[in-house]
């Protein structure tokens, strides 16, 4: 810390310390509060500094002839972002917008930010690159802290939901030796000379715990090394799957709506002020609720012509194919709820995915697309059970058998149909937050250009 800009407190009073969220328990009291300064307004001998401390933002009032002289000039010279023990009472003032001001008495500087190098994002407009290359400050502001609670939100809100429903915790392994979703999206990594890849997906070690547990679920960073440069797509993400033995495709799907909701229910009891700092509309997330629409992928065909035809899309989405970007955008926001859309043609999907015994060319998969033109936060399906037909598929994907022995185990002892699928967390937070964009998700966003800070 630099000594030189720091005064202190020219009284010792102990006073409670305490914090901007819990302002509201000290009404009428002298209080600590240990923060930064975020703004300062000036109107000769009056002085209106704003506090943020991270649990939220107060107004405080500096009269000249209350406090002493050291403390008035220490506040007025206040630059953006300089650090500050304040203190002061609690009065209650409705139109705060937190509903309360603090009368300051007497504020200690830790360390002034020197005009001379002033703190780089300012209330004025930024570019999104300047914000980037400043996400380690950029955070700082209220709106992306509220976005950060938010995350925080909804991943105790995901855990809560499967804690509560007996699934049990199991953590898969980052560094493994081969590819879950695909050969061409892996991060190698040199593992003592030997060739590893970081994690796509926990999915096939969860399936090994779901035989011992019967309902698990993993959560942690994934890697995606696809160069895609989207607003949904991340190179390293968080994911949350849950893994279900003896469960099918239905099973999961309704397990998929239920889990959505209780999130989005979460969040609408605890969160509703960050909510609408971030601008919201919460009545779009208040109707989320079941049962969400499902949608074969033959109807979703159908429906994404329709459009073609009417000019809705521009190009003509053919059977057989992978839903796009577009093409996901454009189905999720004809509905006002998720919508499961599932038995996508095999071919287009992960080795893993059990066949739809009435037709085997379709996986017994499902995605669920995210209303408002959001599209996919979930992915998932019913798991191959059967030995001979998993061998099968991992020599057509032309996957290296010896990588998969120990997840062929899994069919020779015991084999039962199961079930799971993964939610993306920061999907999920665009999506319930309304951001254009995933990298306002996740605290230090990974992304195809984007490795700095
Ligand atoms: O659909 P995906 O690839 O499915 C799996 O990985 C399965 N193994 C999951 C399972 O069945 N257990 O990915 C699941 C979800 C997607 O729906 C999306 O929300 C998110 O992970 N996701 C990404 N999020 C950000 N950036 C990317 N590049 C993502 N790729 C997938
Ligand atoms: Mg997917």
């Amino acid at each position: 810390m630099n000594q030189a800009h720091t005064k202190s407190m020219s009284t010792v009073t102990q006073t409670v310390v305490t914090t901007v969220g819990e302002i509201g328990q000290h009404e009428g009291r002298t209080v600590t509060i240990c923060g930064w300064l975020y703004n300062l307004r000036t109107s000769g001998k009056l002085l209106f500094p704003i506090f943020r401390d991270g649990s939220g933002m107060i107004q405080g009032v500096v009269l000249k002839n209350a406090v002493p002289a050291a403390v008035f000039d220490a506040v007025k010279g206040l630059t953006q972002e300089s650090s500050v023990i304040v203190e002061g009472k609690v009065r209650a003032d409705k139109r705060a917008p937190g509903g309360y001001e603090l009368d300051v008495s007497n504020v200690q500087v830790l360390q002034r930010v020197p005009e001379t190098d002033p703190y780089p994002i300012t209330p004025k407009e930024h570019g999104t690159d300047f914000l980037m290359d400043h996400r380690h400050l950029w955070v700082r502001s209220p709106r992306q802290a509220a976005i950060l609670r938010m995350r925080a939100e909804i991943i105790r809100a995901a855990r809560d939901f499967f804690d509560q429903r007996g699934f049990t915790l199991t953590d898969p392994p980052i560094l493994t030796p081969a590819a879950c979703e695909g050969t061409t999206t892996l991060f190698p990594v040199n593992y003592f000379d030997e060739q590893a890849y970081l994690t796509q997906s926990g999915q096939l070690y969860i399936e090994a715990t779901a035989m011992a547990l019967g309902k698990v679920y993993s959560f942690g960073p994934t890697f995606r090394a696809e160069k895609s440069k989207t607003r949904r797509h991340l190179t390293e993400f968080w994911m949350i799957e849950p893994e279900v033995a003896y469960a099918t495709l239905e099973d999961i799907m309704e397990l998929a709506e239920s889990f959505i909701t209780a999130i989005v229910k979460r969040c609408l009891e605890h969160r509703c002020s960050d909510l609408e700092m971030i601008g919201r509309d919460l009545a779009k997330l208040a109707r989320i609720e079941p049962p969400f629409p499902r949608l074969s992928y033959d109807q979703a065909v159908t429906m994404l012509q329709q459009a073609h035809a009417k000019g809705a899309l521009e190009h003509r989405f053919e059977w057989g194919g992978d839903l796009g970007s577009p093409d996901e955008t454009y189905l999720s926001s004809q509905f006002d709820k998720p919508v499961m859309v599932h038995r996508y043609p095999a071919a287009v999907k992960a080795f893993y995915m059990e066949p739809d015994p009435a037709r085997p060319e379709l996986a017994l998969c499902l995605d669920v697309l995210a209303p408002e033109g959001y599209g996919e936060i979930i992915g998932g399906s019913q798991r191959t059970a059967s030995y001979d037909l998993l061998i099968q598929r991992i020599h057509e994907h032309r996957l290296p058998e010896e990588a998969f022995r120990w997840y062929l185990d899994l069919r020779k002892y015991g084999s039962v149909p199961h079930a799971g699928f993964g939610m993306g967390i920061e999907r999920a937070v665009a999506w319930i937050c309304g951001l254009e964009h995933v990298r306002e998700t996740i605290p230090f966003p990974r992304m195809l250009y984007r490795l700095y800070p």
